[in-house]
């Protein structure tokens, strides 16, 4: 199994002073009305770009901002102001039609130097080997100039892209402090003798929630899980649970295609898995009002919005047995309040439990702001989406990958 342990050489192990690093952060941010919505993201890296300057390395920052054709996808300008301000020194903002080439030979120790989005060259997005992405026109004039290439964002690891794979190579590739922090907490997972760990999974974005139960379940990197949600009723679905007027829109969602994947992990791993035994139902149909009901009183007319409150005290009880707690994805349709119940319940569990707690994905941070939770809360709210999801999973990352083979080669 490909479960990393923390073993990648860090950046700053290496001497840095007047060294040119390449700091592929994840600057990808909400935009909102054409302006930048500063994120935790931004914070972070920022952090990493001080540090880096502080030993006195030259920094070249790398990242991407949305995808090509979306609202979202703009130049990293916004970006690069934000990051002066928050480091208090001059940041200097290249665009790729300007002589990047000169400006970076021309940057003097604790100089920073934000590139444009890395989305805006023609080579960057393409599925190649780090191999192919080396020979990439931008990376063959980039690579030449670095010393080392940091890898500060788990969050992009997923993607074989030229910004996350092409330096290798050309220079040592080391992880960066956020990076690590990413790492080490992910690591909690891969003890043995480390109690009880607990994955409790719910949402709506179902086959990547399918690999990740079945990779964490297979790779015995939780005990138990609890799911509810949408996802919950997918295998309750698949014991034959007939959940009535919902059927239809099970079908939009392609359950069908999942219950297979379903009945197999239940087949597999039905003694880890804990489900909804009752739902909050929303009864009229869109009036807002919540009604309790048992599992054996679907099929209903009305829909299920939420685990019932049963529901919550089951998983609670889980919550408080373990010293390892996993949660990605909301417990029902939390944006109506009358159905935010169930998640609510669970998350503040977590963070009043003293268990080490991992948040995961961005609604996820969306949701617990919305109960008045903070990050702080948690041991460990990761910044990474579908990476960590792919990383849970078992999946290898080709952006991890590249640091793995590469940790013990020397600096120039
Ligand atoms: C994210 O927001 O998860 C990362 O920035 C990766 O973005 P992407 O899904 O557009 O590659």
């Amino acid at each position: 199994m490909r479960w990393a342990k923390v073993e990648y050489k860090n950046v700053f192990d290496y001497p840095l002073k007047g060294k040119t690093v390449f700091l592929r952060a994840d600057l990808n941010s909400s935009v909102v009305e054409g302006r930048v919505v500063i994120s935790s993201r931004l914070r972070e890296h920022s952090k990493t770009i001080y540090a880096l300057s502080e030993e006195g390395a030259k920094v070249v920052v790398l990242s991407h901002q949305g995808r090509p054709g979306e609202e979202e996808f703009i130049e990293l300008k916004r970006h690069a102001d934000f990051i002066k301000k928050f480091v208090d020194r001059p940041v200097k903002f290249v665009k790729w039609e300007a002589d990047y080439v000169s400006e970076i030979k021309n940057m003097e120790n604790g100089d920073i130097v934000v590139l444009d989005n890395t989305r805006f060259i023609k080579e960057e997005q393409e599925d190649k080997t780090p191999e192919e992405h080396a020979n990439d026109p931008v990376i063959k004039k980039l690579g030449p100039l670095g010393d080392l290439f940091v890898q500060d964002a788990l969050s992009v690891c997923h993607r074989p892209h030229s910004s996350v794979v092409g330096f290798k190579k050309y220079m040592p590739c080391v992880v960066g402090p956020q990076l690590q922090r990413e790492l080490e907490a992910l690591d909690k997972l891969n003890g043995k003798g480390s109690g009880n760990r607990l994955v409790v999974l719910g949402g709506a974005k179902l086959s990547d929630s399918v690999s990740l139960l079945e990779g964490m379940l297979d790779n015995n990197l939780c005990n138990k899980a609890c799911v509810g949600g949408l996802f919950g009723e997918l295998f309750l679905k698949a014991q034959g649970v007939d959940f009535g007027a919902k059927e239809k829109f099970f079908r939009e969602k392609g359950f069908d295609k999942l219950l297979p994947k379903a009945r197999e992990i239940l087949k597999k791993h039905s003694a880890k898995l804990i489900l909804a035994k009752d739902f909050g139902i929303e009864e009229p149909r869109d009036s807002g009002k919540r009604k309790e009901a048992q599992l054996k009183e679907l099929p209903s007319k009305f829909d299920t919005m939420d685990i019932g409150r049963e529901t919550s005290e089951l998983f609670k009880e889980h919550i408080r047995g373990a010293s390892v707690v996993v949660f990605n994805g909301p417990m029902g349709v939390y944006e109506k309040k009358a159905f935010a119940v169930g998640t609510k319940k669970v998350l503040e569990a977590i963070a009043f439990h003293r268990c080490y707690s991992i948040i995961g994905g961005g609604d996820t941070e969306k949701a617990l702001t919305s109960f008045g939770l903070v990050a702080q809360d948690f041991s460990f709210v990761s910044l990474a989406g579908k990476a960590l999801l792919q990383f849970l999973s078992g999946e290898p990352l080709p952006g991890l990958e590249i640091l793995e083979k590469n940790y013990s080669k020397p600096i120039k």
